[in-house]
């Protein structure tokens, strides 16, 4: 098992021993329960290997909430964003780069930070209860998600001379746009358990 539950840390240890030795079963099972609910929700993406990767780490904050499984996964796709966007930052500083390039790695940047933004806002509009509907956060997901994917051509298009910067910027940015498929994935699944 990944990580530790949640309850284990708030338990003092002579609590947790006894508890341990008492229901570590039902602990366990309870944990399987977690890891089974996004194995099954993670199928309904386009990625479910990486979507069962990324968030099996917080089964435990997770549990089996619809809506705090697509919390968690805007949230690991906006760290996700946010890495990137550095390492792009960084990539940006290497010379060498034609005019080109240089452009085209600003462009890029941009987007990202775009991204970076439009996560944030959906992130708070969905863990502020009470806060704008839930049609409101799907919708800037969804406008998100497509211009992640569009970005992802338009961030390597520019490196046509420079296959090794078009592959590095491609493994990059992908990786942020499948996880940003799956999170806009899970919000579906979330909404439409709303009815
Ligand atoms: C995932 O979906 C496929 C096809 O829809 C199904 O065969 C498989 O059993 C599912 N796996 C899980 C873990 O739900
Ligand atoms: C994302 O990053 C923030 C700040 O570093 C951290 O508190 C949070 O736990 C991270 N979320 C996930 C899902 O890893």
């Amino acid at each position: 098992m990944e990580g530790s539950c949640f309850i284990y840390s708030l338990l003092p240890n002579i609590l947790l021993i006894t508890l341990l030795f008492t229901s570590s079963i039902s602990l366990i099972s309870l944990q399987e329960t977690n890891l089974e609910f996004i194995r099954t929700s993670c199928n309904l993406t386009s990625y479910p290997t990486l979507c069962f990767n990324s968030l099996s780490t917080q089964a435990c904050a997770i549990q089996t909430s619809p809506k705090l499984l697509a919390q968690m996964a805007i949230s690991v796709t906006l760290n996700k964003t946010r890495s990137t966007s550095s390492a792009m930052v960084k990539l940006s500083k290497v010379h060498g780069m034609t005019p080109i390039e240089v452009s085209a790695m600003k462009d890029c940047i941009e987007l990202l930070s775009d991204s970076v933004y439009e996560l944030q806002k959906s992130l708070g509009e969905m863990s502020t209860p009470g806060s704008k509907d839930i049609r409101f956060v799907i919708s800037d997901i969804q406008t998100w998600v497509s211009s992640a994917l569009t970005n992802e051509d338009t961030c390597t298009e520019g490196f046509v001379d420079d296959p090794k910067m078009k592959k590095v910027v491609r493994g990059k940015i992908v990786n942020a746009a499948h996880l940003t498929s799956n999170a806009l994935a899970l919000i579906n699944n979330y909404a439409s358990l709303r009815g």
